[in-house]
């Protein structure tokens, strides 16, 4: 059994609370909060598990195998840095940092201390999104050209972070987990209609081309009237449109697209042929996400296996978050990755 504590039993920690006590790889020891009144509530369910108000405590306790982090992200980092130095697993929430400058000092000190760093990059471990990732490895969809993603509805806004660190990480983790590298560069707008002072961006678009004709736009959004979370992946076979709002047909695959010969007796040089053949819809299983999670979290500790969200794919979402960061600032400037 891996011995769990948990910081942070604010809006999410008491899902990871949940899925922690009854995963049977490992017992929930503690958690945390400087909030002890909130902490008090939401511990009054798991008997057994002691209420602790000081980190500072929590870190010394040898009873603690693994530690997860589940408060804001400005505080990920020392957290996590005093977790690790102090010799315990950490599981970081997303985004994994407030910076790249913090990511980075995160996976030298998990590599030094010789323990695992991962981050719940929840949708990575969902079943469609594992159903995707098989599609695509299949070649199925062929060479993928475009990737057009929107998350929006009416918040939830944050004081802390703009729309692209609150939503951005999500779709920004699921292409990283389909494609596995870095786009070579980006371009971001994004607008506050609140609190100018605070500048913290409610409506933002961002583009990546990740080289090889391969692009990838996301719309992120507190604003919207609508709730849309569509995931539309173009291919050269076929294409794929995920909406994680559909009861029952999440993913959909289309055999549709182009054919083009070329034509040198046509003034148009190339010939555009249409093609529209059969729509499938896959099952897909039906587990929760972090339950799925927390078990790899675990199977990853007891096993010496590499995290398929690990410290490294967390930095390369903080990457581009912080990219995408400087590029609204300047207007949409391209950045280079
Ligand atoms: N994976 C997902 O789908 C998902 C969804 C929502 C939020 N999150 C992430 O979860 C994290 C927390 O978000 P939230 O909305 O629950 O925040 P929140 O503000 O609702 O809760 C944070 C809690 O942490 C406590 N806290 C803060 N600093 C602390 C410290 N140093 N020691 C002890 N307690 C401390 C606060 O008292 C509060 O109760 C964020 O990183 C967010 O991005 C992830």
């Amino acid at each position: 059994m891996i011995r769990v504590a948990l910081v942070g039993a604010g809006y999410w920690g008491p899902n990871l609370i949940r899925n922690f006590f009854v995963c049977p790889d490992t017992t929930l020891v503690a958690v945390c909060d400087m909030d002890r009144a909130r902490l008090d509530k939401v511990l009054a369910g798991y008997p057994g598990v002691d209420a602790e108000d000081s980190f500072a405590a929590l870190v010394r306790r040898d009873d603690v195998d693994a530690l997860v982090i589940a408060t804001p992200v400005g505080s990920h980092a020392p957290l996590a840095l005093a977790g690790l130095r102090a010799g315990k697993h950490v599981l970081v929430e997303k985004p994994m940092a407030a910076s790249v400058r913090e990511a980075e000092a995160m996976v030298a000190a998990a590599r030094e201390a010789g323990r695992v760093l991962m981050v719940d990059h929840t949708f990575v471990y969902s079943g469609p999104v594992r159903k995707i990732k098989e599609i695509v490895d299949s070649g199925e969809l062929g060479d993928i050209y475009y990737v057009d993603s929107v998350r929006i509805n009416l918040g939830l806004f944050q004081h802390d972070v703009n729309v692209v660190w609150d939503l951005a990480p999500h779709d920004l983790s699921i292409v990283d987990y389909l494609i596995g590298r870095l786009p070579r560069s980006l371009s971001a707008f994004g607008t506050c209609h609140t609190d100018a002072a605070s500048g913290i961006e409610d409506v933002a678009y961002l583009n990546l081309d990740f080289g090889d004709g391969l692009l990838a736009s996301f719309h992120v959004n507190w604003l919207s009237p609508v709730k849309i979370r569509s995931f539309l992946i173009g291919g050269s076979r076929k294409g794929l449109v995920y909406n994680d709002l559909s009861p029952d047909e999440k993913i959909k695959v289309y055999d549709r697209g182009i054919t083009f010969a070329d034509d040198a007796e046509s003034r148009h040089g190339v010939m555009i042929g249409y093609r529209t053949g059969d729509v499938w819809s896959p099952r897909i299983q039906g587990h929760e996400p972090l339950q799925a999670m927390v078990r790899h979290f675990a199977e990853c500790i007891r096993d010496g296996i590499t995290p398929l969200t690990d410290g490294d794919a967390g930095l390369r979402i903080v990457r581009i978050l912080e990219a995408a960061q400087r590029s609204i600032k300047a207007q949409g400037g391209r950045i280079t990755l």
